[in-house]
């Protein structure tokens, strides 16, 4: 067996919540919570979750949260901050999913997946019936946010609501709706709109 390459996300975790990135990010929870009905029951699945951005303030209001991601890395400084009620699980979203969620969640994780449609079709898959969609990342931009795509795993230069939209619906999401939920000011000195798309499985 061959252990995989440490990925962008890997090297960059321990520093992960001190970017600058990640202090503007910090204001996406609650605007995203302020949008999604939860119940104190629920079982949210947060996709791409990394050091915990959504899971942290989400669990204190829902019964479980599965925060998934593929970096060993990002998840043990989320394991590290010592919640009872996250488990996290470290895999590919492709490599199925244990459980049946509330909701499905994530943030600037979408466009590191080349296909999208399986993407959506593995969330619609994965909610129990009447179950939400809140997920948030970049509208369609030029390339320049990351800069170097290809080492950080780029996969989409953000996304054309439109074309997402479509995807959600074949994959038997509806309700399909989009918000502005952030600017994220670069230190090149433009800023990149985050939408915060939500929908739910009929
Ligand atoms: C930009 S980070 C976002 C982390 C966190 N949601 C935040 O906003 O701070 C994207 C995360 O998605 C994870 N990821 C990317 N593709 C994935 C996949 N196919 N399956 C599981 N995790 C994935 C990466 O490992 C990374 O931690």
């Amino acid at each position: 067996m061959t252990t995989p390459a440490p990925t962008h996300f890997d090297t960059a975790a321990r520093d992960w919540d001190q970017r600058p990135m990640s202090q503007q990010l910090a204001a996406v929870p609650e605007r995203l919570l302020a949008q999604l009905p939860l119940q104190a029951s629920d079982h949210v699945l947060d996709f791409g979750a990394g050091t915990g951005l959504l899971s942290v303030p989400i669990a204190p209001k829902v019964a479980q949260v599965t925060a998934l991601d593929m970096s060993a890395a990002m998840l043990q400084v989320l394991n590290e901050k010592g919640f009872a009620n996250i488990t996290t699980l470290q895999q590919d979203i492709f490599a199925g999913l244990p459980g049946r969620y509330h909701a499905v969640v994530s943030c600037m994780a979408l466009h590191h997946v080349a296909d999208t449609a399986a993407l959506l079709r593995a969330f619609a898959a994965a909610l129990h019936p009447g179950g939400r969609i809140a997920l948030v990342d970049l509208y369609q931009e030029d390339g320049s946010f990351h800069g170097d795509n290809d080492a950080k795993g780029v996969q989409h230069f953000g996304f054309a609501t439109e074309a997402l939209q479509a995807l959600a619906e074949q994959a038997g999401l509806t309700d399909i709706a989009f918000s502005d939920i952030l600017r994220l000011q670069h230190r090149n000195g433009r800023a990149y709109p985050l939408f915060l798309m939500t929908g739910r499985k009929a």
